[in-house]
This record gives structure tokens, sequence and C-alpha cells, in this order.
């Protein structure tokens, strides 16, 4: 039986990219009727430095943002990573299977770590195998995602693969990515050429999901385009990243594919383009932040929330760990 895991780092701005590549696609599969399970992954966030009131903050803003994209704690269970110790305890039967090469190939610690990279922590080193606990601790077979995510969800599979090989069983699953529609890579508002992203300095880069209509209607109204007007198909678009990017974008939000996109709004100017793009976001967008801002008013109840959610997630994990750990030879409680 399918089960859908995915998470999120709350470390702040949560912003369009993310609400298009994961936050309403996690929504799309909970409405799906599968088994879904959505994380706040606060262990992955400490692998650079957070404030520890900014993280707890964040941790619970997340939370509000899940909700607000449509995640009912009704029908998916929606948690806190260290909540349920069985990820750490995972993670570390993962980092004695992966390799050091498979973790000197990822592309986000060499973004991430930058330059000196014998100062970045440890934890950013093995970043990918925690994230590989979070999944096989479930045994979820599909991962919905953005773009960006893919290598490490290579590296999960490698990870279920040796781990299989290495002891002769048939236990974790070769997770499938779910790398789908429009808006899989949503680029930054300011330049074609790079990802949207919460780190940006420029707040007028991305559109936060804690914006109000008017910010978001300005930013889309000053985000960079070229000179002319829209192609009139999608082929158009090859070379024209700033383009691509506003009907992807278009696309993602009204729920239509891009060539229905180019349909309605092929040959427009960016004068037409932008105003209707900016009523859409605004109609799809502002009232998330409105419902972000009125569940942030009770964290009791978030903090409620993502308890409970927590025991439904270690009710599936405990029984996986404890297999785990019969398979490699630990001795365990009879
Ligand atoms: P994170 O917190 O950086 O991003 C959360 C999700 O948002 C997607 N995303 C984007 N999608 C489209 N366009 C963008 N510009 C954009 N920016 C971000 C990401 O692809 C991601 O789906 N390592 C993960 C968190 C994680 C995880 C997991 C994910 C930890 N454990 C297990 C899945 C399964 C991360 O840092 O995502």
């Amino acid at each position: 039986t399918p089960r859908v895991f995915s998470g999120i780092q709350p470390s702040g701005n949560l912003h369009l990219g993310n609400y298009l590549g994961a936050l309403k696609r996690f929504a799309d599969a909970q409405n799906q009727g599968v088994q879904t399970l959505y994380c706040m992954v606060d262990l992955h966030a400490i692998t650079v430095w957070q404030e520890p009131a900014d993280l707890r903050h964040a941790t619970r803003e997340l939370a509000a943002g899940f909700i607000a994209s449509g995640l009912d704690p009704a029908r998916s269970i929606l948690f806190n990573q260290s909540q349920v110790a069985e990820h750490t305890q995972l993670a570390w039967v993962f980092n004695c299977v992966a390799r050091m090469g498979w973790m000197q190939r990822m592309t986000q610690f060499k973004d991430k770590a930058g330059k000196n990279a014998q100062n970045a922590s440890l934890g950013l080193f093995a970043y990918p195998a925690l994230m590989a606990a979070d999944i096989l601790a479930y045994h979820a077979t599909h991962v919905p995602v953005g773009e960006d995510q893919k290598q490490h969800l290579e590296l999960t599979r490698d990870i279920a693969i040796k781990f299989n090989n290495d002891f002769g069983v048939d236990f974790f699953p070769i997770t499938e990515p779910v790398i789908e529609g429009a808006a899989t890579r949503v680029m930054s508002l300011r330049d074609g050429s790079k990802k949207m992203s919460k780190s940006d300095p420029s707040d007028m880069s991305r559109i936060n999901l804690t914006d109000d209509a008017d910010a978001i209607a300005k930013k889309i109204r000053k985000a960079k385009t070229d000179p002319e007007p829209l192609p009139s198909e999608a082929k158009g678009l090859e070379d024209r990243p700033e383009a691509r990017n506003l009907v992807n974008i278009y696309a993602a939000l009204a729920d239509m594919s891009v060539d229905q996109v180019m349909a309605e709004a092929g040959g427009k100017p960016f004068s037409e383009f932008k105003p209707m793009l900016a009523d859409l976001a605004v109609d799809k967008i502002a009232p998330i932040s409105t419902e972000m801002s009125r569940l942030m008013q009770d964290v009791t109840e978030i903090d409620r929330i993502l308890a409970n959610g927590a025991d439904r997630a270690r009710a599936i994990a405990a029984p996986i760990l404890r297999q785990t750990y019969e398979i490699i030879g630990m001795v365990g409680p009879r």
C-alpha cells in the first residue's frame, strides 16, 4: 500500500516555492485518500546555526503553514521530527550504511558548506542519512518534493538497497521521488537563473506565505522580465527563464497545464499578464497568510496537534526500528 512522507525545515520564510513545490502537493496527496505523513524537520534545521527562540517560533509557524495550506491534522499525520526519537536512532544505523564518498557528492552539502567545508557541522555532512531515516522509518513509498531534493532521494534509495543487500533482506522499500507539475523549481522573481529561496537576502525575490495582498501584488508587478510579450506557444518560453517562471507559477496556482495557460495568455504583454498573475496569486496565497496568523494566536493548540501527530507517527516507526535492530543483530527486549 502506498504511504506518502515528506518534510520541510522550520528555518523561517516559507515561500511560494515551498507552497507550489511541496505544501500544495502534500494537500493533493492527502485529498487522494492515501496515508500521508508530513514532518517539520527541526533536526535538519540545526545542521546550521538556529537561534533557539527563532527555531521554536518557526516550527510552530511551519505547522500553521501546513494547516493553512489545506493539511488536515485528522487526515494527515503532522508532527515534529525531534518528538519521534526513531528518526535519529535509524539515522545512526544509516550513518553506518552510507559511505563518505556518497555524502561528498551531495551538491546541497557543497553549496551550504561553501568554501570552508572543514568548518561545516558534522550534521550538515550526514544530513542525507537523517533524511533517508525520516522516510524509511515509515517504509514510505512516495515522497513529494521539489526538484532540488532529487539527489537526496536517490541517496535514500542507495541506502535502502545497500542495507537490504548487506543483510540479505527485502526490508526497506525503494522509494519513489514524486517531482511533478509545473512548479517543481520556482525561480527567484529577481533572477530567473536562481531558485526562489528562503536565504535570498532580497525579500523581493520571493513571495512569502506570510505576505499580505499588497506585498504579493507589488512583488509580481516588480518581478524581472524581458521586454517582449509572452510567446504564443510554450516552446517560445525555452530561452526566456523569467517569462517561463511566471507562466509556470500561473499554471501551478491555477491547476492548469502550461499549454492551457498559453492558450489563455499567449501573446499578451507583461502589462496584462502580470495583473492576471497578481490577482490569482493574491486569491490563492493571501488567505493562507491570514489563516496562518489566526492559527498562531493559539500555539497551545498547535503544540497539541504536533504532540498528537508524534504519537501516531511513533506507532508506525517504533516497530520498524525494532525490526531493523533485530536484522542487524542488536540484542533487544523480548
Ligand atoms: P526544504 O525545507 O529546503 O524545502 C521544503 C520543500 O520545498 C521545496 N522547495 C521548492 N520547490 C520548488 N521551487 C523552489 N524554489 C523550492 N524551494 C524549496 C523542496 O524541494 C522541498 O520539497 N531536505 C529537505 C527536507 C526534508 C525532507 C525529508 C523532504 C528532510 N527530510 C524527507 C522529504 C523527505 C529540505 O531541506 O527541504
